[in-house]
């Protein structure tokens, strides 16, 4: 978001509190951020708290601008997103119906920017069919409009009328200001461990925190993916217009990649997988009776060598990870060619730096041409998107090498 400038407006709803950690996130995020705030939003949160977290002068009313200032015009004009948070059902009615008597709703019907509206109301009153109308006119307008989350509402009635998490809406920001160029691309990312039981309360696995993987799902959606994410288990919130299948072996790992491979074009298996499991997994807790205990551990299957060898059933491009703490580019080349596949991102993990649990990494990424490219130190982020363009060029080639051109 770096550089981009984003307009929060503020309607009057108890979330307002929320828009607070919304801005802040957009600051985080290096956006230039501005506030507006109707004159209701104006009672829940002080206009002062937006200026701080902002570092500008928030506008509330329309006739209190300096000199010949025209910023209700300017404002939607020359940013890259509106976003709405809270919308109240008054606000969403104005928008609707065209009303312009502050400077929110002014700067709205001015604007050329894109929108994004975040409702937020008393359940019964997202339901009214009023409410519902005027979202659908919005909506048929190209105004994006969020779902409001549910749950246990200020107003201590349950149902849809939350505003959506900060962080959701950074994420449908993000998409919204993002190139789409990956769009119509359907990709399936596995990241995480698996982990495999030796009895109801042990089991072995792998140190990963999955944050690779889902760098890349998180990269892939904003770009325009359709993205599955098949995960074992991590700390890391699911991102966020992902569709999620959480496994925890290497064989429900192995069910989810291949149940979705029908409609994918693009597997990316940044998991850490178990290359072995206990050979039987104990009904009931193994009491420590015996000086000594041996576990026999039988063979996973290694889903990305079985993807790979059943290419001719299934046309979509194969990257996998690998992992190494010697021989980095020895091991990889192998697994590249000993998996078929198309590409293979290679991460030296005995470094501080670079593997697990870090947000950054050094990675080279070898081709199945033989090519490798080497890349510095960078965030997990920008590996994530890296790794996203030589798919994507990759996919162009083999698109066009597909239709004889
Ligand atoms: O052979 P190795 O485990 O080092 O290969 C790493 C790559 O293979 C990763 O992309 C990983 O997700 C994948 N893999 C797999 N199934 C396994 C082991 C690894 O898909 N059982």
């Amino acid at each position: 978001m770096k550089g981009k400038k984003i307009i929060v407006g503020v309607s009057g709803g108890i979330a307002a509190y929320k828009a607070a950690e919304l801005v802040r996130l957009l600051v985080k995020a290096d956006a230039r951020t501005f506030v507006t705030m109707t004159s209701n939003g104006a009672r829940f949160v002080t206009p002062l708290t937006f200026e701080a977290l902002s570092g500008n002068r928030v506008i509330r009313d329309m006739w209190d601008n300096e000199g010949t200032s025209i910023d209700h015009i300017s404002w939607g004009q020359e940013s890259d997103l509106i976003i709405i948070a809270p919308a109240t059902a008054n606000f969403i009615a104005k928008m609707a119906h065209g009303i312009g008597d502050d400077f929110l709703s002014t700067m709205v019907l001015a604007a050329t920017a894109g929108i994004l509206v975040c409702p937020s109301m008393n359940s019964q009153m997202f339901k009214n069919p009023a409410v519902q109308d005027n979202l659908r006119v919005l909506k048929a307008r190209g105004i994006t409009v969020m779902e409001p989350g549910e749950g246990q509402l200020a107003c201590h009635t349950e149902g849809p009328g939350r505003l959506p998490e900060p962080g959701d809406i950074m994420e449908q920001a993000f998409i919204l200001i993002s190139p789409q160029d990956l769009s119509g691309l359907k990709i399936l990312v596995t990241a995480g461990p698996t982990v495999e039981p030796i009895d109801p309360v042990r089991y072995i696995t792998n140190r990963s925190s999955g944050k690779m993987g889902y760098a890349l799902a998180r990269a892939a959606r904003r770009r325009g993916a359709s993205v599955t994410l098949v995960s074992g288990p991590t700390n890391l919130k699911p991102p966020y217009g992902v569709e999620f299948c959480g496994v925890k072996t290497a064989e429900d790992m192995k069910q989810a990649v291949f149940k979705n491979r029908p409609k994918c074009n693009i597997i990316i298996k940044a998991a850490a997988v178990s290359d072995y499991r206990p050979r039987d997994s104990a009904a009931h807790k193994i009491k420590k009776d015996e000086d000594s205990l041996s576990l026999e551990l039988v063979k996973n299957p290694d889903i990305l060598a079985e993807l790979g060898s059943a290419r001719k059933e299934s046309d979509c491009l194969l990257v996998g990870f690998a992992a190494e703490t010697k021989d980095l580019m020895a091991n990889a080349k192998k697994k590249l060619r000993g998996k078929n596949l198309d590409m293979i991102v290679a991460n030296d993990v005995s470094r501080e730096d670079s593997g697990f649990e870090t947000d950054t990494n050094i990675v080279k990424i070898i081709y199945s041409d033989g090519q490798v490219e080497d890349l510095a130190l960078m965030t997990k982020d920008a590996v994530a998107d890296l790794v996203l363009d030589r798919i994507n060029a990759m996919w162009e080639g083999s698109l066009e090498h597909r239709s004889g051109n």
